[in-house]
């Protein structure tokens, strides 16, 4: 069992990690850092540790607005920044347009984890994610199978969610990849989709699966949409579980994650979603897959899409 998780930022995702760490027993212990005043962190983890008695969960959780809250943490967990909302006129940013503020975020977060937690094994939720978990690398030059981002899982999630449904199934029964960036030009693998291990073709016609793949791209701005107020945050917090469950457990689970590819795909110094193994060393292995033609140039259009905002990182200046 793992002795520490700790978290940064404890907004309306880092809150859910929490509460199902804590559901889950997934560690010893539980840190939580948030810059919120007067004590956001402190008040969010008092209300869940005086509810684990009725679950039955003998873990210690300790909120707080300083970072040292995290030190010694084997995993830690940054969900530290602004996520989207709808604009006064209506419209609604994309994850990019939240780089400017959320790099600032990142640097403060890559600080405090050299100095806690070292050598933890980081995950990053915050958007844009390909280039915040980039700008967490430039910072905390560490091993890449130590730093994973989180978006594969969740992109996969809704994209199984809407199969299951247009077909009648249960999303157990669904497998389904989403690679690439996670933008707007995410690519949902359709030659990997199997519903109980048959091509997903033999269920839903092409032009359905068109328009589902459309809606996968499109499903994060949807609920920011409707919610009126920020954006997703169950669905990427359980995301996120799935994968400290992997490394917990070292369960040497395939996920598709964001991740340095060095080589792999063609790709080299970019951090873009593919299927990894998932184990007690963290990213323990890129899965490389053979892509449809049509598949494989959507691929590259979405790490040509990644290289842009990363190119922004490294001209941003601080
Ligand atoms: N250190 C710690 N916490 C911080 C810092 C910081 N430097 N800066 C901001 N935070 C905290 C905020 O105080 C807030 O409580 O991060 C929290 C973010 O929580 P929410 O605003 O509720 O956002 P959430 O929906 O949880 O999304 C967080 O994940 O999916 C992405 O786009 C999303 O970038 C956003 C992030």
């Amino acid at each position: 069992m793992l002795t520490k998780i700790g978290i940064i930022g404890g907004g309306n995702i880092g809150g859910v990690i929490v509460q199902e760490i804590a559901k889950r027993r997934l560690s010893r212990s539980i840190g939580l850092v948030d810059v919120k005043p007067p004590d956001m962190a402190m008040g969010k983890c008092l209300d869940i540790a005086e509810g684990i008695p009725v679950i039955n969960t003998d873990i210690t959780i300790n909120g707080s607005k300083s970072y040292e809250v995290i030190r010694d943490a084997q995993i830690v967990i940054n969900t530290a920044g602004v996520p989207r909302t709808v604009r006064p006129d209506g419209s609604i940013p994309t994850r990019d347009e939240l780089l400017a503020i959320n790099l600032q975020i990142t640097d403060t977060v890559a600080e405090a984890v050299l100095s806690y937690c070292p050598n933890a094994i980081v995950l990053s939720i915050a958007n844009p994610l390909d280039a915040i978990v980039f700008r967490l690398f430039q910072r905390l030059n560490i091993h890449r199978s130590r730093l994973i981002g989180m978006a594969g899982v969740l992109d996969s999630a809704r994209y199984r969610y809407f199969i299951a449904e247009a077909a009648g199934v249960s999303v157990e029964n669904v497998n389904a990849l989403v690679l690439g960036g996670h933008g707007d030009t995410m690519v949902p693998v359709r030659s990997c989709c199997q519903i109980s291990g048959i091509p997903v073709e033999e269920f839903l016609s092409a032009d359905l699966l068109d328009k589902i793949e459309d809606r996968v791209r499109n499903a994060g701005a949807e609920v920011v949409g409707l919610m009126g107020t920020g954006s997703a945050f169950v669905s990427p917090a359980w995301s996120a579980i799935e994968m400290i469950e992997a490394i917990a457990y070292d369960k040497k689970k395939i996920l598709p994650c964001c991740v340095l590819l060095e080589s792999e795909y063609g790709v080299n110094g970019y951090f873009v979603g593919v299927p990894v193994v998932l184990g007690a060393n963290g990213m323990e292995k890129v899965i490389e897959i053979k892509l449809a033609d049509v598949e494989k140039q959507a691929f590259d259009r979405s790490v040509e899409a990644v290289k842009k905002t990363v190119e922004e990182v490294r001209k941003a200046v601080i």
